[in-house]
Formats: structure tokens, C-alpha cells, sequence
């Protein structure tokens, strides 16, 4: 027998016992709530044509939506998520004659994403659909149930953070930015990259004040409080209209008798102009990324024929297993401790250093001979491991550490998906393409050229996007600079630091892609469950570096 035959594909497993039985039971349940608010459950098809989930409409790249055609040739995905299905349904058959339509879903969801990242390709989710309704009641009716399910599943610690897409958005139309710099800024805010984002408007045209306003959206999270500060200088219209929205959400949730799993986050942001007034994401400190997410998208029906608003919110059953049992088991990630990965090597010992500026006491890991793993600050409640480069970005994506120090280079190539919040300013270098002198010529003329890296995501994003040159990437592990010497490739994309490697070779830089440094990230569910140490340790770490260079 083929041993192929007893496994699954990556990415997708067996559930069974206690978990299956578990997951039935919650769906079951969850779906009677749902009932008693009004919602009647549609099961819509698992594939629909691309156009249903296509850029335009969806909130998932077209890379990892799962494509096939059928025998009349047209494109069909798998659904990534329920709601396009569902609102282009509720177009079909109930939206007649604008009336409010309440529906619930339950069923597998699947994404063609990146192999071996310690995500699931097919998720079970559950959700609930509000058309055609645009009030506030509406979105706190929605809240109320997002928690009343969480609860009613015996889950104890979760939040519930609310962000308003209408505040940026308002900003941005004060300042004039719109277009790609919108979108590119919106994605930045939305990471917390601070850094980034002022890169981004530095050789923009606009008062300091308002790319200032921009920029505060990342400091912006928290209690209830965080909206009136929110207000300060704020002249624009839509801004203000989205803080009393939020304010109006509150006082739903606190007549709910809810108000106590609130927060707001203004820099909430989704990667696409999809939501328009309130999104939401539930939390949970077990997991590294939101258990459930949800929004108001007043723009969706209408791609569909009618213009009506909507929002909703789905949940993945399958994290929602996994949270209940880290509960169950104590094996919650929240037990006091924020827990760091710091990049072994050249990085190390200057992170080290920064972190004792601020208090932090790690002298256990003076010794070099230790064969220790994990070091532990019991005054601070701080544990620190040090990891490979580009495994810092995973470690902290996937909630196993909080906080990560790594360089901009890692960062960029993992494409993971968290906070980047501070540049520490050490470990500086640039990422180029280099080469023998007379390569330069290729770079100017679009050659079809053989480039070799350590990084194929950052030359591959370079050469399509900043360049526009179709080149043959070869992928190495080390000492890049031999592939142009020996033959293998026509330049290299690299780290250089102090130039020399390249002297004493040869070659030469061509073009410089990026500056780098090492910069802290954090996992974007500890940014709001510890937001307030986080946000200490990053000004403590400011200070540092400010301390630092003086
Ligand atoms: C990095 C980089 C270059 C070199 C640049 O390599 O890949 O080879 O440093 O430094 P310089 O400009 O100061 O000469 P690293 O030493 O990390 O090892 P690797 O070659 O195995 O990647």
C-alpha cells in the first residue's frame, strides 16, 4: 500500500472525537443564538465564480484563493470566506424590496495559503449577515452577539476591540491622500509601522499637523478614553462622525451590559477599502491572530445590484476548539510573562543591551557556555530566547512570543503578518543588487537576467513591482557574493554592510533596494491584550535608543 494514502495534504486534517463532537455541538448552539436574534441560516455553494471573490468584491488576494476551471472554461474558486456568497445570494433573492435580511452561515472556508506557516487551509466558520440596515442599533446588536456566542461557548478571557475605517479615511481626505499612497498607507497603520508610514508621506506635499494626526492612529488603542484624545485637533467631518459612531457602539454595549469586553483600536485598519464604518476583531490571549472578525461593508451589496447597507462578523470554530482547550488545560500563552525572541548572532548583543537600558535584567545569558534556552526576568516578568532570523517573524506571528527583535531584510522576506512598532536603529546595512561593474548595463535595459539571493520574496517584489524586469531568481544560503564570480548569476540581491565582502571581490554596488535595520514587532493579539506594557516598553525603548545615540 502507498503510505500516501493514510496522509492528508498540508495545511488540512482529520477531526475526531472529543474536538469533532465539540465543534458540532458549539455550531448547533451557536446557530440557535443566532435564531433567536432573528437570523435563518443559507447554506450557499463552496465554489461560486471567480468575479464573486475577485479583488474588487473579497478581502483575499488572488494568490490564495484555491482556482479551478470547469469544462466550459470558466474560473471557479473555492470559497476563502461566506460573505461574498452570501451577499450576492441575499441580491438574488431577498433584497426585492429593501428590507432588512438577517442571515446566518455555518461551513468550511479555504485558503491557498503559503505552505508549512502553521495555518489551516480549511477552516469551519460561522457568522451573521445584517442587510440593509444602517443604524447603530445595528452594530451593537451585532457586538452583542459576537460576545454572546464567545460566552455561551465557556470561553473566559476574550476582548472585543472596535476600530471605525470612516476615521482614517476622513483623515486622508483632509490631507488630499487617496489612490495607491491611500491603500499603502492605510496597510502600513494598520501593522502599526509607524516608520514605514512617515517614509511613505515624506515627499508628500502636507502640513506636518496632518501627517502627524495620520501617524497618531497607531498610539491610538485602548479603554473608551482613547476616543476623546482621539478628537484633539481633528476638523474633518467624517473623522468626527466615525469617533461619535464609536462612542454610540459604547453606549450600545454599555446598555447591553457588555461594555467590560471593549476596546477601541483606531489604526484597525483592513488591508482593503472593503469595511466603511465599524470593524471589529475578538481576541483571545491563546491564540496569535482574532478568533472572530467583523465589520459594517456598506459598499458590498452594491457590486451586486443593490445598493443596501451591510455588516457582519464570522468565527472560526476550529480556533475556537483549540482556545477552549488551551483554557481547559492552562495552557494559556497569558501567564504573566511577556515573552521575547530576540535574532541570534550580530544582533544579539546590542538588543540585549537596549533591553537592560530599560530595566530589563537578562545577565543570565552573559554566559556564553550556556546551553539554556529560555531566560527568565522574574521582577519584570520577561522571558527572552534567542532564534534564527527568520524565525523570529514566525514565532511571533503565531502568538509563541509576543514581542520579536529582527532586521527589516527578515521581516520583508517572511511576509508574516504582524506589528512592526519601532526601528531600533542598530544592525543598519542596505539591501542592493550588486555585481561586476559592466551589469549595470543589464538593470537599464530590462534584460532577462539571473539574479541569486538569500531573499527571493524582496528581489521577486523588486524587480516586478520597482523595476519591472522580468529576471530568473536562483535561490542561496550563503555567501551570495560567489554566484556573479563563479558564473551562476549576472548580479546578486544582498545585505551590505560595511561594503567590504564586495570590494574584496570585485564587484560593486548597482542599485539599492532598501535600508535596513532591526526593528521590533509584536503579535497582534498581545499588542491589545498588553497594550499597556507593550506601549511602555516601546517608549522605554525609544528613550533608549535616544539615550544611545547621544
Ligand atoms: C552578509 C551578506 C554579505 C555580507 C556583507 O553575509 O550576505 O555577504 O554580510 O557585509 P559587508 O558589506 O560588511 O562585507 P553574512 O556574513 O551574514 O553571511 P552569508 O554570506 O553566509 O550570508
Amino acid at each position: 500500500m502507498e503510505t500516501r494514502l493514510l496522509h492528508t495534504p498540508e495545511g488540512v486534517k482529520d477531526i475526531y472525537g472529543a474536538d469533532y463532537e465539540r465543534k458540532l455541538r458549539l455550531q448547533l448552539e451557536f446557530l440557535q443564538i443566532l435564531r433567536n436574534y432573528g437570523y435563518r441560516e443559507i447554506d450557499t455553494p463552496s465554489f461560486e465564480y471567480f468575479d464573486v471573490y475577485s479583488g474588487e468584491v473579497g478581502t483575499t488576494p488572488s494568490g490564495e484563493l484555491y482556482k479551478f476551471f470547469d469544462k466550459d472554461n470558466n474560473t471557479l474558486v473555492l470559497r476563502p470566506d461566506f460573505t461574498p456568497g452570501v451577499a450576492r445570494a441575499a441580491a438574488k433573492y431577498f433584497l426585492e424590496d429593501n428590507v432588512h435580511v438577517k442571515l446566518s452561515y455555518s461551513g468550511n472556508v479555504f485558503s491557498n495559503a503559503r505552505s508549512l506557516s502553521g495555518k489551516l487551509k480549511e477552516n469551519t466558520e460561522l457568522g451573521a449577515e445584517y442587510m440593509g440596515d444602517g443604524s447603530v442599533e445595528a452594530d451593537g446588536e451585532m457586538i452583542a452577539m459576537a460576545v454572546e456566542l464567545l460566552k455561551s461557548s465557556g470561553l473566559k478571557d476574550f476582548q472585543i476591540c472596535i476600530g471605525n475605517a470612516g476615521y482614517f479615511k476622513g483623515l486622508c481626505e483632509e490631507a488630499e491622500i487617496t489612490g495607491e499612497l491611500e491603500m499603502n498607507l492605510r496597510d502600513e497603520i494598520g501593522n502599526k509601522n509607524r516608520y514605514a508610514a512617515a517614509n511613505l508621506m515624506k515627499d508628500i506635499e502636507m502640513l506636518e499637523s496632518q501627517s502627524d494626526k495620520l501617524l497618531r492612529c497607531v498610539e491610538l488603542f485602548g479603554d473608551v478614553s482613547i476616543l476623546d484624545k482621539a478628537l484633539t485637533g481633528i476638523s474633518n467631518e467624517r473623522s468626527k462622525a466615525a469617533i461619535d459612531r464609536l462612542h454610540a457602539v459604547y453606549s450600545q454595549a454599555e446598555s447591553r451590559g457588555i461594555q467590560n469586553y471593549i476596546t477601541f483600536d483606531l489604526s484597525m485598519l483592513s488591508k482593503y477599502n472593503y469595511y466603511t464604518g465599524i470593524i471589529f476583531r475578538a481576541y483571545t490571549s491563546s491564540l496569535g491572530d482574532a478568533i472572530l472578525k467583523g465589520g459594517r461593508y456598506d459598499n458590498l451589496l452594491s457590486k451586486f445590484g443593490h445598493d443596501a447597507p451591510a455588516l457582519g462578523f464570522t468565527l472560526s470554530l476550529d480556533d475556537l476548539v483549540v482556545a477552549l482547550s488551551n483554557e481547559e488545560s492552562g495552557r494559556q500563552k497569558d501567564d504573566g510573562y511577556l515573552t521575547f525572541a530576540l535574532t541570534k548572532g550580530r544582533l544579539a548583543d546590542k538588543t540585549i543591551e537596549l533591553l537592560e537600558r530599560t530595566g530589563i535584567c537578562l545577565t543570565e545569558m552573559e554566559d556564553k557556555d550556556t546551553r539554556k534556552l529560555i531566560f527568565t526576568d522574574e521582577i519584570n516578568k520577561v522571558k527572552v530566547f534567542l532564534a534564527k532570523g527568520p524565525d523570529v517573524p514566525t514565532y511571533v506571528e503565531l502568538g509563541a512570543a509576543d514581542i520579536g527583535v529582527v532586521g527589516e531584510d527578515t521581516i520583508l522576506e517572511e511576509g508574516r503578518k504582524i506589528f512592526e512598532v519601532l526601528d531600533l536603529g542598530i544592525g543598519k546595512c542596505r539591501m542592493c543588487i550588486a555585481g561586476f561593474e559592466d551589469a549595470g548595463e543589464l538593470l537599464k535595459h530590462h534584460e532577462m537576467i539571473r539574479v541569486a539571493t538569500k531573499y527571493p520574496n524582496i528581489t521577486r517584489d523588486y524587480f516586478q513591482n520597482v523595476k519591472h524586469q522580468t529576471v530568473d531568481i536562483i535561490k542561496l544560503n550563503g555567501s551570495i557574493e560567489l554566484a556573479p564570480i563563479v558564473g551562476l548569476s549576472d548580479v546578486i540581491c544582498d545585505i551590505v554592510e560595511t561594503g567590504s565582502t564586495l570590494k574584496e571581490n570585485g564587484l560593486v554596488v548597482l542599485e539599492e533596494v532598501v535600508p535596513i535595520s532591526a526593528r521590533v514587532v509584536v503579535n497582534t493579539v498581545s499588542m491589545r491584550i498588553h497594550a499597556y506594557r507593550i506601549n511602555k516598553l516601546i517608549k522605554d525603548l525609544s528613550e533608549a535608543i535616544l539615550d544611545s545615540s547621544h
